[in-house]
């Protein structure tokens, strides 16, 4: 009886877990992703979020939709101007969550070769970044 209930409750553990699951890697908390952006993942070092606000990197003001080569002011570097022209590409958060997990990688895939992006920071937690995206989507 006891080994009845035991695998009822663990039954209904696993449906719970597959029915929020998913829905939990791709919902971000954007009030996390703020404090994560001005906080342990320093992205505020080389990015302002006011519109067209240029500091070592672009603004993320309106960075959700953007096509790249686009941010206002920003000297790309020349592996990211190499892989959108090969491929032309709009930020978006399947995008921005590979480039945020490895910029370098990201972009040299796209582009044909390996160089270094100046962009040195990774979000290698797939959370954190589900969470910044989620407040670079708040910046329009
Ligand atoms: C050391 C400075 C630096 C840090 C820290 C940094 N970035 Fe960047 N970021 C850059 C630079 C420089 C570029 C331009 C890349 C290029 O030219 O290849 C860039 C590009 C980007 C882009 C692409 C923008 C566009 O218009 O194409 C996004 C998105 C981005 N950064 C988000 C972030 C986030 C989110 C963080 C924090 C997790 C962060 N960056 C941390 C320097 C930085």
């Amino acid at each position: 009886m006891t080994l009845r209930i035991d695998s009822l409750a663990l039954a209904a553990g696993l449906a719970v877990l597959i029915a929020t699951g998913p829905a939990l890697a791709a919902d971000g908390n954007a009030e996390n992703g703020q404090k994560l952006f001005f906080g342990t993942a320093q992205c505020k070092t080389c990015h302002s979020v006011k519109a067209g606000q240029k500091m070592i990197g672009p603004s993320m003001f309106g960075v959700v939709g953007r096509k790249c080569g686009t941010a206002e002011k920003q000297r790309f570097s020349s592996n990211y101007k190499a892989a959108c022209e090969k491929a032309p590409f709009a930020w978006d958060e399947a995008g921005l969550d590979g480039y945020l997990a490895d910029p370098t990688r990201y972009i040299s895939k796209i582009a044909g070769q390996t160089r270094r992006s100046p962009m040195t920071r990774k979000t290698p937690k797939a959370q954190d970044r589900a969470d910044i995206i989620a407040y670079l989507k708040t910046l329009k």
